[in-house]
């Protein structure tokens, strides 16, 4: 999983490539790199680490001209994270450079049939594999994209790549299968990127490549093909609304602090157009779908969270039975699945591969697919039945907070609208679960700096505990699970989310001073069951902070008492609290927040 640029055009392209490079970093850091062609040479300057070693070896090396240059920033797939290993790769001949982004899962075959003609390797990726594989493709082939399209073809798995030849200085050529590519049109400049972003200063006037497209380009034109045949294909330019300043920090010290802010606004987004108290619930999206005989919920990671947190409210509200499940573990199961089934993927990214997988053997098995995603164009989008946009705007920050507040709405939105529907949810519960939806940005616009200021003072007080517990119960356990993702991640402090009734069948042994207990204990029928869980711990001697609301006694060292807002919306309030809680923590104990370490935000791979 990494970010590819490649640039045709008539600025001096290395400054271009490195300033997408920036955009793309959240894609994977562990190296960067750039290739040019100059005085018909080809030139490659990689770094190990973080963009800005890149930049400091730019700067070291003489004045660049040329106009026409690729790119990459990586997040080791093959290979330790060191500088042989980083891209640009170039072919034995070193008239070739290639990037790419994903995985060649038969390279080692691939690798043991060139070795046995005489080619030679200094790295251990797929990537340089591959472009000796375009090398020796140019022997059996007339032209530099026939090559290109004969090396694809005998490789299997995943792919965005861009390819760049001293035989035609200012042409690049980009392909993809399962890893996603976009390419943006210029006035006298072209490019191609695994996001906008990546060129979003230059042009708006994108195209969304599909599995087995592959695009030529150059300064004054470009040309999408089929990757097998070569048969030229029409594609439709697309018009990017949204801008570059949203992909930025706006004032705040990193994105993820930015992202928790901008809650309120995500919430009244997903609900523009979408609820209000005249219309109630519309999501013109799934027009002409019928309620689902049974639901099935494919996610991961955070989305996987909220997955688990819509679960509730829609089996309650709608009578619909469902089952969340794990990407991974879906797309290998041994599935019971049919034309009557709706399967609901989750993504914020809308490629992550395991979902991906799952969305497709359930299409295979004949089921509907419904995508829940935030990335317009993206795969998830482009292949379901169904597409959902959760319209949170780019999120940077590695770790997903605002994201999953726009999945938590569009769940509730779903709830609501097959309740309605099928008929099983009462009028007056409608009205106010959508009068609640439209107060929220508010209440969270109000709330937030309150946030902020307890989370930053119990960061100091608990930012040394080594290890910690989350519980939750009910619609409120997801939650934990999600509070003690968000801690992990960001912090590299232990946590484990549990379900409260849950701990004395295990975890509560570990409880001691030194392993705090961050409790969430609403104002709802379960709060006397969780008041109890948490008694246990307290006779354990264990600490606990509880996020709680106003009347409430509990036995706790620190009561974060929040708002309360009408049932199951105390959960948005709930998430910005965990979430900047982990995030004070992490910058208190100096983390990098916005990429933490082994991380990348969208898990291309398996
Ligand atoms: C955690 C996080 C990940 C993602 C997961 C799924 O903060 O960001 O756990 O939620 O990798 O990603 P998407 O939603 O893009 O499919």
């Amino acid at each position: 999983m990494c970010g590819i640029i490649g640039y045709a055009g008539h600025r001096p392209a290395v400054p271009v490539l490195v300033e997408g490079l920036r955009r793309l970093e959240y894609r994977g850091y562990d190296s960067a790199g750039v290739a040019f062609i100059e005085n018909r040479e080809m030139h490659i300057l990689r770094a190990e680490g973080k963009l800005s070693s890149l930049e400091n070896k730019i700067a070291g090396s003489s004045h660049h001209m040329a106009t026409t240059g690729i790119g990459h920033t990586r997040w080791a797939t093959h290979g330790v994270p060191v500088e042989r290993n980083a891209h640009p790769h170039r072919d034995n001949s070193g008239r070739l450079a290639l990037i790419h982004n994903g995985i060649i899962e038969n390279y080692q075959e691939q690798k043991s049939w060139l070795a046995g003609l005489g080619y030679t390797f200094s790295s251990e990726t797929d990537t340089e594999v591959l472009v000796n594989l375009v090398a020796e493709g140019r022997k059996h082939t007339q032209t530099l994209m026939e090559a290109l399209s004969w090396a694809l073809a005998r490789v299997e798995g995943a792919y965005a790549v861009a390819l760049l030849s001293i035989d035609e200085p200012n042409t690049i050529y980009a392909a993809r299968q399962s890893s996603p590519l976009v390419f943006g049109r210029g006035v006298g400049e072209n490019f191609v990127a695994s996001d906008i972003p990546a060129f979003l200063p230059y042009t708006r006037e994108v195209v969304f490549l599909e599995d087995g497209e592959m695009v030529k380009l150059d300064p004054s034109g470009w040309q999408v093909f089929d990757a097998k045949t070569l048969a030229p294909i029409e594609k439709e330019l697309n018009h990017i609304t949204w801008d570059v300043q949203a992909a930025q920090k706006g004032g705040y010290k990193h994105f993820m602090l930015k992202e928790i802010f901008e809650q309120p606004r995500v919430v009244a987004d997903c609900i523009a157009g979408r609820a209000d108290a005249v219309h109630g619930v519309r999501l013109p999206e799934l027009d002409g779908l019928a309620a689902p005989k049974r639901l099935h919920i494919v996610a991961c990671g955070t989305s996987y969270h909220a997955g688990l947190w819509g679960m509730g409210l829609i089996e309650s509200w709608a009578r619909i039975p469902v089952r969340v499940e794990i990407a991974s573990e879906f797309r290998y199961r041994d599935l019971i699945l049919d034309k009557d089934d709706v399967v609901l993927a989750i993504s914020q990214s809308g490629e992550t591969a395991d979902t991906l997988a799952g969305m497709r053997r359930a299409r295979e098995m004949g089921a509907t697919v419904i995508g829940l995603c935030n990335v317009v164009g993206s795969t998830v989008s482009r292949e379901a039945d169904h597409v959902i946009y959760t319209q949170a705007g780019p999120e940077i920050s590695v770790a997903s907070t605002k994201a999953m507040c726009s999945q938590l709405t569009l769940l509730l939105l779903l709830a609501l609208h097959w309740g309605r529907q099928k008929g099983t949810l009462p009028a007056d519960a409608q009205a106010s679960a959508v009068r609640g939806l439209v107060g929220l940005p508010s209440v969270l616009e109000a709330e937030l700096p309150r946030m902020r200021e307890v989370a930053q003072s119990l960061s100091r007080k608990y930012s040394s505990a080594r290890s910690f517990m989350y519980l939750g119960r009910g619609v409120q356990f997801p939650l934990a699970l999600e509070g003690a993702l968000k801690l992990k991640e960001i912090s590299y402090i232990h946590a484990e989310g549990y379900a409260s009734g849950e701990m004395k069948h295990g975890p509560i042994a570990l409880i001691d001073p030194e392993f705090p207990t961050f409790a969430l204990a609403l104002h709802d029928d379960l709060f006397p069951k969780v008041k109890s869980n948490l008694e246990e711990v307290q006779a354990r001697d264990g600490r606990i902070v509880a996020i709680t609301h106003p009347g409430l006694e509990l036995p706790v060292d620190d009561a974060w008492v929040i708002p309360e807002v009408w049932g199951p919306l105390n959960s948005f309030l709930v998430l910005p609290c965990l979430q900047l809680f982990a995030y004070e923590v992490a910058d208190y104990l100096g983390k990098d927040v916005d990429q933490p370490r082994n991380l990348a935000k969208s898990v291309t791979v398996e």
